[in-house]
């Protein structure tokens, strides 16, 4: 998310999951400044909201006496969004009525950026009728207000008023800003490689880093669509707001795949799926004996030839990584498992395949159509991919005969 995200911190409790949410938003890509009022910086340093945004953080409206005139003027104009997070009952009211006594309550009257509002207080606090009255006049103003959670609170009761988790806050940011060209649509994606039974310690693997197939899911949450990210071996972390759903071997990623199959729009298959597994995985560590050790294969179900022969409308979309005549290849993958469009790569090719950020790819399309696209950076190449599968859903792009 290339965004620029103020985050405002008000002196409560849950002050210290925002450490959270600022570096989920900041890996995901966003440029994140802090301000946090002084009672919030009793609770967690500023110190260390600067070492993971990598920026300072701003408490004092009258600290840095250089620049003290605009600083809430140059935060309220750096921003893209105001997050605040978590807000107090004592915050929503100032906010209600424009009082500005401190830098964070007049950055935010300063800014007429979006403001996204998660309040956090005792239950009391929070059904009070001044502060739903102060939370409608905010709302009726524009503000974004993100429903507080139902639970354990940290004054020792239960109820609602409970900061939503980071990956909550951080989905509902991303949502805030999804261009939308995916809204109403769910996407299945597969990544990562699958990890095939030897033994209870040992398994058939492959270089797939999954990077590639987090990164389309990514680009379709960005666009708005509801996602499913399907992954086996990756030791990446899942984007925010998808559904995610880990899996080891081939037929497990088959069954969760056909789990989803009738209610998605379309499927893009860009996990590495081992084309053999064990026949006969052993129950116990196999024991050094012998000077040599046979394996027994068996064939794997092919997943995406399988929804090529139930696919109804869906968008399918494969991969083909090859090490020689490429194009041919996944011609004849593209028409084998009936997909709509391919992409092809020489994994061999340097600046492509696994393991690095990069990947040189050609899209093969139904009909005969090549698209070759220069040297990328994997997150360009999975909006591209995005773009095409949004274009195919909403009848800019045909659905070509094979
Ligand atoms: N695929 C799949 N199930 C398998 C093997 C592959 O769904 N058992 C999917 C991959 O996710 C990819 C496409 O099919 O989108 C092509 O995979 P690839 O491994 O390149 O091709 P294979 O059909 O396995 O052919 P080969 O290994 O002989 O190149």
């Amino acid at each position: 998310m290339q965004k620029n995200i103020l985050i405002g911190v008000t002196g409560g409790i849950a002050a210290y999951k925002v450490v959270e949410v600022a570096s989920r938003l900041k890996k995901s890509g966003a440029n994140v400044r802090v301000m946090m009022t002084r009672n919030a910086a009793e609770f967690v340093s500023p110190r260390t909201f600067q070492e993971i945004t990598g920026n300072a953080v701003s408490v004092e409206m009258f600290g840095d006496a250089a620049n003290f005139h605009v600083a809430h003027i140059a935060l309220a104009d750096f921003a893209d969004a105001i997050l605040i997070a978590p807000a107090t009952a004592n915050f929503l009211a100032k906010a209600a009525y424009g009082i500005a006594d401190d830098l964070l309550t007049t950055t935010v009257i300063a800014s007429d950026k979006p403001l996204l509002i998660a309040p956090s207080m005792n239950t009391k606090m929070f059904d009070n009728p001044a502060t739903q009255a102060n939370l409608n006049i905010l709302r009726e103003r524009g503000a974004i207000i993100l429903e507080p959670a139902t639970g354990e609170l940290a004054c020792g009761t239960s109820g609602k008023g409970r900061l939503p988790e980071p990956v909550e806050i951080c989905a509902a940011v991303e949502k805030f800003f999804d261009s939308g060209n995916l809204r109403g649509k769910k996407i299945l994606v597969t990544a990562g490689g699958t990890v095939e039974a030897i033994d209870p310690v040992r398994y058939i693997g492959n270089r797939s880093s999954g990077r590639m197939g987090y990164e389309i899911a990514r680009a379709a949450v960005a666009a708005g669509a509801e996602v499913v990210l399907i992954s086996g071996k990756s030791e990446l972390e899942p984007p925010l707001g998808l559904k995610f759903v880990k899996v080891e071997a081939a037929v497990e990623m088959r069954e969760a795949v056909l789990a989803e199959f009738d209610s998605v729009d379309a499927v893009i298959m860009s996990a590495a799926v081992a084309d053999y597994r064990v026949k006969n995985p052993a129950a116990q560590k196999i024991k050094k004996s012998a000077d040599t050790l046979t394996l027994e294969l068996v064939k794997n179900p092919d997943i995406l030839r399988e929804l090529g022969g139930l696919k109804k409308s869906q968008v399918l979309v494969g991969f083909a990584a090859e090490t020689q005549n490429v194009l041919d290849y996944a011609r004849k993958k593209l028409v084998e498992k009936n997909l709509d469009f391919i992409v092809a790569n020489d994994v061999t090719a340097a600046g492509a395949g696994f393991s690095v950020a990069t990947n040189i790819a050609s899209i093969i399309w139904r009909g005969g159509d090549v698209e070759n696209f220069p040297k990328m950076s994997k997150a360009e190449l999975a909006d591209k991919i995005i773009e095409r599968v949004a274009d195919l859903l909403s009848g800019d792009k045909k659905f070509l005969p094979l």
